[in-house]
């Protein structure tokens, strides 16, 4: 055979090797369209990845500045945000300049301000990682990784509405004690070698206080929303009682979903579609504590729904609470 010829027969076999690969081994269209989802899904994690120790490479701006910046009506930071390493390692790494009782909500938790005046709400760990939340869905104390694992769901369903959380572990005697006001201070206590503290909340006790391992306490660090987007807090209309034996409305009424559609905020606007991602989005971190939300203030009911305090998720990997998402089957089906 000539070299002409031989060529010729080279590709034709190569051309037929690659056929059979996409249609025999691949399995055809189905390939090209999981060839797609795979390309899309690197894509994704590729913008979704984070540098341990970034920092910001200008000096224009602190990194709170950059992250108050992000903040609009529906969106607590945009889908592009190179500096997003950089802000969660400041508020992971940054000087704690005060320390104070979390004079919000009914928890333990703590309001700190970091270096250059950020204000950040700080959740103690209250349970070993491997820890069984029983009971009530809603049972249990706060989890402090349940916060930093929304917040990266969050991310990665592209809803960018969680305020960004980090955990971080701090030193009770030389980070907190020195900085904290004599509120705080005054609700520290040892409990043998550990340093533990109680707060003040409306379920805050002095015989159940967040303890450190030592003085090493494990917590996460949710950045406050800038005071120029002031909040207006909602009754959620799919709450629950909170009172054994009583059951709120939509537990036994299944047309429920239409009287609160004409009901503002949710007879216009986004909202009432916010309530439903936010079914989904607690269903999936198994949140049965929504009982109250969050918006922007006067806003006219175009704010995002702010996925605020996610605390009371991944108490129970083995159980998917369906009621969660009651607001997606009532109004959806
Ligand atoms: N990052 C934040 N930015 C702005 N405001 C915040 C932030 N975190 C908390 N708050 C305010 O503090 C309130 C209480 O916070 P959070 O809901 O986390 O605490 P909680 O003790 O779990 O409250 P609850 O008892 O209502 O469940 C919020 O409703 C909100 O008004
Ligand atoms: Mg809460």
């Amino acid at each position: 055979m000539k070299l002409k010829q031989r060529v010729v027969v080279l590709c034709a076999v190569l051309l037929l090797l690659g056929l059979a690969k996409v249609f025999l081994l691949d399995g055809g269209e189905g390939s090209a369209a999981s060839r797609r989802d795979l390309r899309a899904f690197r894509k994704m994690e590729a913008s979704l990845a984070l540098v341990r120790g970034a920092r910001l490479t200008h000096t224009l701006q602190s990194p709170w500045e950059v992250a108050a910046q992000w903040v609009g009506p529906r969106e607590v930071y945009p889908d592009e945000t190179p500096e997003l390493a950089a802000v969660l390692n400041a508020l992971a790494t940054a000087r704690v300049e005060r320390a104070d009782v979390g004079y919000k909500g009914t928890q333990l938790k703590a309001l700190l301000v970091l270096d250059g005046g950020q204000k950040v709400v700080f959740k103690p760990k209250r349970y070993s990682r491997d820890y069984v939340v029983e009971g009530e869905p809603y049972a249990g104390y706060d989890r402090h990784n349940a916060e930093v694992a929304a917040f990266h769901l969050d991310r990665i369903l592209g809803f960018r509405r969680a305020p960004l959380v980090v955990g971080r572990l701090v030193n009770l005697r030389t980070e907190i004690k020195p900085v904290a006001t004599d509120q705080l201070l005054s609700t520290f206590l040892m409990q043998g070698n550990n340093t533990c503290f109680y707060g003040k909340c409306y379920y805050c006790r002095e015989s159940e206080p967040a303890c450190a391992e030592g003085e090493g306490m494990e917590g996460s660090v949710t950045l406050w929303l800038p005071d120029v987007w002031p909040l207006q807090k909602h009754r959620h209309p799919w709450g629950r009682t909170y009172r054994e034996g009583k059951l709120a409305r939509w537990e036994y009424d299944d047309s429920y979903c239409e009287a609160v559609k004409k009901m503002p905020p949710y007879d216009a606007g986004p909202r009432l579609l916010d309530v439903i991602d936010t079914a989904i989005f607690d269903y999936l971190i198994g949140n049965a504590d929504r009982h109250h939300y969050e918006s922007f203030q006067d806003d006219g009911g175009a704010s995002m729904l702010i996925l605020l305090d996610n605390a009371k998720s991944f108490g129970n990997a083995a159980l998917d609470e369906r009621s969660i998402l009651a607001p997606l089957y009532q109004c959806c089906m």
